[in-house]
């Protein structure tokens, strides 16, 4: 594929409230770059409403006479969107409510990921992408991998990028400084309140973020906590699950994915790096070698406290494996 021809980008529940904020920002080039022609390929469930939305959607993606948006294909059919398709980016699943945890999810959302693994196997594009964001994110991540035969695993990640972000503002936030001047801030396994932002490897303005916050107790408490329950937190205050800051981190994850030199957040297959059951996709920075490939950042060094924290998400991660085996 020559750079100038179209990308072509399928986008799984795309009448939903995060495609309503993500398919604008690839349209306009923030994911891909300012010139790169994109062609979409959305896809929703065979329902009247859905449908009928989606059709809404594309008439205003055609409104905003984007110059890089070549092409507009709405379907039902998981075999037509993912035709061909460069990156999936898989958010069609059903969002949580007050009161539930992610893992809630599994039972719904898990299946979906089975049969567009498969198709995803069957159809896409021979260096396609794949991008999982419907939780639980990280199962339904390795759900669909699991399914490839074609496709290596390594293809399959998963989102943890809203998290590194809500991490480095809270950070920046705390130490008062801005939002630029923290660096390296990692987040290691699940996208679930178990996740570790691993907060003794972050910078601030160059020195260690441990020094600079000079406050432990509020780093290993309130600071994870935070961070963890954030979705939650968006979900009590708004009613409904965070959507515009995941079409965000979305944009980031994959316009990082393909930049190499980047070192960021994402739930890949784990290998055993950092103690992590080589079976389950786990949070994890990322170093991007070339285009949409990447190798696991190791031996940065964890304490006791972190060891602790990467023990527990890496349970949390294996449980939902053990839940999910049926679908593997
Ligand atoms: P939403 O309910 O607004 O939209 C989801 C859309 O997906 C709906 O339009 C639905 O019809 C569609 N859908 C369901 N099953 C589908 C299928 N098999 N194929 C195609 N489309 C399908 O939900 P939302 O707020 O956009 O959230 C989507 C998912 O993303 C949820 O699971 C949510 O929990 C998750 N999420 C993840 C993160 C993260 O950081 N990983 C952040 C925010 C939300
Ligand atoms: C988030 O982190 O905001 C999303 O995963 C939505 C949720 O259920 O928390």
């Amino acid at each position: 594929m020559s750079s100038t021809s179209p990308i072509r980008v399928a986008v799984t529940g795309a009448a939903g409230q995060i495609a309503y904020s993500l398919l604008f920002r690839i349209a306009s080039g923030a994911m891909f770059g300012p010139d790169r022609p994109v062609a979409f390929q959305l896809l929703e469930v065979p329902l009247e409403k859905p449908m009928q939305a989606l059709e809404g959607v594309a008439m205003e993606l055609d409104d905003c006479a984007f110059p890089l948006l070549k092409s507009i294909t709405v379907t039902s059919d998981p075999a037509i969107a993912f035709k061909d398709a460069n990156w999936c980016l898989l958010v069609g699943a059903k969002p949580r409510g007050p009161g539930m945890e992610r893992a809630d999810l599994l039972k719904d959302n898990g299946k979906i990921f089975i049969t567009q693994g498969q198709v995803i196997d069957q159809v896409a594009a021979e260096d396609a992408r794949i991008a999982v964001v419907g939780n639980p994110a990280n199962t339904n991540c390795m759900i669909a991998a699991s399914q490839a035969k074609r496709l290596p695993a390594d293809r399959f990640t998963a989102m943890v990028r809203l998290d590194q972000n809500r991490a480095q503002t809270q950070l920046a936030k705390k130490a008062s400084t801005d939002l630029t001047a923290v660096r390296d801030i990692f987040i290691y396994g699940n996208h679930s309140p178990t996740m570790f932002p691993a907060f003794a490897h972050a910078t601030i303005n160059g020195q260690p973020a441990p020094a600079v916050i000079n406050d432990d107790a509020w780093l290993k408490g309130p600071f994870c906590e935070t961070v963890g329950k954030r979705g939650a937190a968006i979900i009590a205050a708004r009613g409904a699950s965070s959507a515009a800051s995941a079409a965000n981190a979305l944009v980031d994850h994959v316009r990082d994915l393909i930049t190499p030199g980047t070192i960021h957040s994402v739930a890949v297959k784990s290998n055993g790096a950092y103690g992590f059951d080589p079976q389950v996709w786990a949070g994890l920075p990322v170093r991007t070698t070339t285009p949409g490939s990447y190798e696991v950042v190791e031996g940065y060094a964890m304490d006791e406290f972190a060891q602790a924290k990467i023990a527990a998400t890496n349970a949390e991660l294996v449980e939902e494996r053990a839940a999910v085996a049926s679908m593997l």
